[in-house]
């Protein structure tokens, strides 16, 4: 019986063989992938269902496709049947530097001509952050009309990588990871002394398209672990992000995959 950790491996290079894993070379270059991806997406999305739903991630990797998108599409995409949600947020107000809602509005959202009405963000303006968390899974539970134990499917899911192996906000070893029927919950991260507000795994693989973004040499030793290495699942938790019935896309540029093995 072959041991847990090749049980482990085996299974990961399962996964990992339906990765779409995109290489670019320049961070820039990844941008412009990325940025073709989106309107890509958009575009079928709005042409086979009349509307596209995203979720947009924070920290600062996808700032410039943001920039990218606003300077490229505000004319040639349809922004009113366009809406905009956060995979997760800071506990913090809308308008603080730390805010996710903050930087894509200024990047992208104040860009476009884009109704405020389809611009969905985390109301954190609650210093109770489980009160936020529940009234936002509300909130995406009304739009998309779905009950509980129901998730939404989201058209594509923009994602980051931490260098713990972090996605939104789900941390390793936290309690949001064991989630199993809420959309959205309040994080505590102890590192930072904080909650974040976030996805769950469920509503990150419900999507129809999940795409990381992974930009520079500091991400190198993680992707590689996350891409190609054994660790357990709960120590990386972007590992977990798997969509049941969609795709997967990593884009990564040429500093982020120098670890990586060339068969990857
Ligand atoms: C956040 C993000 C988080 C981010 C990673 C990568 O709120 O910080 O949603 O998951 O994507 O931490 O952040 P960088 O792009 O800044 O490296």
């Amino acid at each position: 019986m072959c041991s847990f950790k090749i049980q482990q491996w085996l299974l990961w290079r399962i996964v990992s063989a339906s990765i779409d894993l995109r290489r670019l070379t320049t961070p820039q270059d990844l941008f412009e992938a990325a940025g073709e991806e989106f309107i890509r997406v958009a575009t079928e999305a709005i042409a086979k269902r009349g509307r596209f739903t995203v979720a947009l991630s924070g920290g600062s990797t996808p700032r410039n496709l943001y920039t990218l998108i606003a300077a490229n599409a505000s004319t040639t995409l349809p922004w009113a049947q366009m809406f905009f949600f956060w995979g997760d947020e800071r506990h913090v107000p809308p308008n603080d530097p730390q805010s996710n809602y903050r930087m894509a509005y200024e990047a992208l959202l104040s860009k476009v001509p884009i109704p405020a009405a389809n611009i969905f963000r985390v109301p954190t303006e609650n210093p109770d952050a489980s009160v936020v968390a529940a009234a936002y899974q509300q909130t995406l539970q009304k739009f998309f009309d779905v009950r509980t134990g129901e998730f939404p499917r989201f058209d594509l899911i923009l994602l980051g990588l931490g260098p713990d192996g972090h996605t939104a906000s789900l941390f390793p070893e936290t309690d949001a990871l064991q989630e199993k029927s809420r959309l959205v919950v309040s994080n505590w991260v102890e590192k930072f002394k904080t909650s974040r507000i976030t996805f769950t795994l469920p509503v990150l693989n419900a999507a129809r398209c999940v795409a990381f973004l992974v930009s520079g040499t500091d991400k190198a030793a993680v992707l590689h672990e996350v891409l190609e290495g054994s660790a357990p699942a709960e120590k990386y938790p972007s590992k977990l992000v798997r969509p049941t019935d969609g795709k997967l896309i990593w884009f990564v540029d040429r500093a982020a995959a120098s670890e990586l093995s060339a068969a990857a």
